[in-house]
């Protein structure tokens, strides 16, 4: 069954709360923070003080995606916020198989994410220290863009290599093009506009939940 991992990038910052309540109400598995610094990613967003707000708020986990350039002094503050997971970049300076250690170290769901021009022979090597692997299937920054559907050759390649862990998609992700990304291999769909735009949630999660 693919999960729904709703980013909160696309809801309405006024309105927070009455929208992750829609996304929680509607069924959604997991919910998607995605954290910007400005440098990684030429945007800023969110910071650990909502994370903790939503985890006080909400019994949904908390899928922490990090696109930052330094996260490890914030692993730690995103685990006591509450985080369920968190996905750091494999472009980062530092060094990520310690950071990637250290998120397993705190008991959390490791995640590991490539930008579309990143391949994942890249990060074989670094398989086995993680739970989950996000695929970009568009420039991180923004939400609301286009689907790369070339990134579904990715997914592919991570089955074809025997990895059995989750494979998250991120960008552009919608019930258009889900098909494909189940039929490569996908186990969490992360979906910003396609969801809180949605006129109905819970029939688009139900539907996605029967893929
Ligand atoms: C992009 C973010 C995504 C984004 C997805 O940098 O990581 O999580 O919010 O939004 P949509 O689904 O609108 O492309
Ligand atoms: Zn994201």
């Amino acid at each position: 069954m693919i999960k729904v991992s709703p980013s909160i990038l696309a809801a309405d910052p006024l309105n927070m709360e009455r929208d992750v309540q829609r996304m929680v109400d509607a069924g959604c598995d997991l919910l998607h923070v995605d954290i910007m610094d400005a440098h990684f990613v030429p945007n800023l967003s969110y910071g650990p003080a909502l994370a903790e707000a939503l985890h006080s708020r909400f019994t949904i986990p908390l899928d922490v995606h990090l696109m930052m350039d330094n996260p490890e002094s914030y692993l730690d503050t995103f685990a006591k916020a509450g985080a369920w997971g968190i996905t750091i970049h494999a472009e980062i300076p530092g060094d990520v198989p310690a950071m990637l250690k250290h998120i397993r170290d705190l008991g959390l769901n490791v995640g590991l994410s490539v930008k579309p021009g990143t391949p994942v022979e890249s990060i074989r090597d670094l398989l086995p220290m993680v739970d989950m692997v996000l695929i970009m299937t568009v420039e991180p920054g923004f939400g609301g863009q286009k689907f790369q559907s070339a990134m579904l050759e990715k997914i592919r390649t991570l089955r074809t290599w025997g990895y059995a862990g989750l494979i998250e998609a991120d960008g552009g992700v919608s019930l258009a093009n889900l098909p494909d990304l189940k039929a490569a291999g996908l186990d969490v769909a992360v979906m910003g506009t396609a969801m809180y735009k949605s006129e109905n949630p819970a029939r688009d999660m139900e539907i996605i939940h029967a893929m």
